[in-house]
């Protein structure tokens, strides 16, 4: 099939590169002009593990292209996705403009009858928006080519996307044509080689799937800090009530480890997103409201730790910090935990060395842009030259089993603020380090 994916993102990137290693000829289209150019060279503009193999060979098997220019890339098109950002609005709400304005520039480029599928996670009622806008872009062609809407949200993670795009749990299609809808399970069937996962339903309900799961997920999250938080208080140790409840089947053990609070680029956004669509429809969402407020103070916890430790003014104190990105296996820093956590400790005067093995150059160019009193590493153990503690906040692989020997020649003084929670199976106490964790 000739696809487009628009906008080439986490999302879009990796949906178009996936869709080309199945033999569809896919050309993503972005208005980033360097993106597009970088892509073009085969360079990936993001970390994502295993992506980088694919894109070379998808384009040298002349699968997939990539452009600026919307002519080009609706040129043909039987399917154009739409996979631009839907970033947090100043009121909180879902900002929608790219998405609109994508759709604005399919109403004005397609050249047949297209199914037009949002990948981006969407308001309910916003194929509606996208329908509208294509229609009146074709009235002003006086245009009679017909078009279908398809919602199709993402359930991908970062640092996992290859592998969850190719072996998705479900597919959600949310279409109100059956034309659209056998023809979005022609495009994933070759994803589905032992039995079929689609889910198909009308377009509000897939479009409040992505925001029920997403809101789902963040409160199992913010669930367990706070009962870390009520652990600390009554002498209970979070990572043990973790394994009795989590092998509860009803519970299960994902998204229930303690720790620095969630962050990117979808929790945050969508959490608050679902709250301002529950407001503007008459319904005071408790839970979820709750979810973002626990998040909020949690990802200060490790900081309030390192204050009842060191004192409110650190003036004269170096941390090391492991990990900026929000989660392993990413560079990806938006609304990362480790943003808080630094400004916090610098605003109080300390000063910070950091290492991750791939967010440094995010941490620099956009994150933590011009903040004083930070300086970057090339080793994990670089960072603890000099540092007063080690502050974990990234639970990388490479920081799982460390020299705990290195640490603690290298550092001023044995001390680890584990924020993830990462060394609760070693006894640091009988290593000869004073440790501070989530939830004990
Ligand atoms: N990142 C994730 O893990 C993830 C997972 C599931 C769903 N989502 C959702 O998918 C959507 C995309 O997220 P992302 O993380 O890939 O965003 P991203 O910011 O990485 O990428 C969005 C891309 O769209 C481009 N863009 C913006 N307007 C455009 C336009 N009019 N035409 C062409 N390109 C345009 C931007 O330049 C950018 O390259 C969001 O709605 C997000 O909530 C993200």
């Amino acid at each position: 099939m000739n696809l487009t994916v628009i906008g080439s993102g986490y999302v879009g990137l990796v949906s178009g590169t996936c869709f080309a290693e199945m033999g569809n000829k896919v050309t993503c289209i972005d208005i980033n002009l360097e993106k597009i150019k970088k892509l073009k060279k085969g360079i990936i503009p993001i970390f994502e593990p295993g992506l980088e193999n694919l894109v070379l060979k998808s384009i040298k098997s002349k699968n997939l292209f990539f452009t600026n220019d919307f002519e080009e890339g609706l040129n043909n098109s039987e399917i154009a996705f739409i996979a631009v950002g839907t970033p947090m609005g100043e009121d909180g709400s879902a900002d929608l403009q790219y998405v609109l304005s994508a759709a604005k520039s399919i109403g004005q480029l397609m050249t047949k009858r297209i199914i037009v599928v949002n990948k981006s996670t969407v308001p309910v009622g916003s194929a509606d928006q996208v329908r509208k806008i294509i229609q009146k872009e074709l009235d002003l062609r006086n245009s009679n080519l017909k078009f279908d809407v398809v919602s199709n949200p993402e359930f991908l993670k970062e640092g996992a996307a290859i592998r969850d795009f190719m072996n998705p749990d479900r597919v959600v299609i949310g279409a109100d044509s059956k034309i659209a809808v056998k023809k979005m399970k022609q495009l994933y069937s070759p994803f589905f080689r032992t039995r079929e996962r689609f889910i198909d339903m009308d377009i509000r309900s897939a479009e409040m799937t992505k925001y029920a799961a997403n809101a789902m997920l963040a409160t199992k999250i913010s669930y367990m800090n706070e009962i870390a938080n009520i652990c600390e208080r009554v002498g209970a140790d979070a990572n043990q009530v973790r394994i009795g409840i989590g092998s509860d089947q009803r519970i299960g053990y994902d998204f229930i480890y303690p720790g620095v609070g969630y962050g990117g680029s979808c929790f945050p956004k969508d959490v608050k997103a679902l709250t301002k669509i529950a407001i503007k429809n008459g319904y005071n969402p408790k839970l979820i409201i709750a979810t973002e407020e626990v998040n909020n103070l949690q990802k200060l916890v490790i900081a309030n730790k390192i204050v009842n430790r060191f004192g409110e003014d650190l003036t004269g104190y170096s941390f090391g910090i492991w990990g900026l990105s929000f989660k392993p296996e990413t560079d990806d820093m938006r609304e990362a935990p480790a943003i808080y956590v630094i400004n916090e400790l610098v605003s109080r005067g300390a000063k910070i060395k950091a290492y991750d093995p791939k967010a440094v150059r995010e941490a620099k160019e956009h994150y933590l842009k011009g903040l004083k009193n930070i300086t970057y590493v090339k080793s994990k153990y670089d960072v603890l030259i000099e540092s007063d503690a080690l502050v974990l906040l990234t639970e990388w692989k490479e920081f799982r089993s460390p020299d705990f020997g290195m640490i603690k020649s290298l550092l001023k003084s044995p001390i680890i603020f584990d924020g993830r929670n990462q060394y609760y199976a070693f006894d640091l106490k009988e290593k000869g380090f004073e440790c501070y964790q989530i939830g004990k």
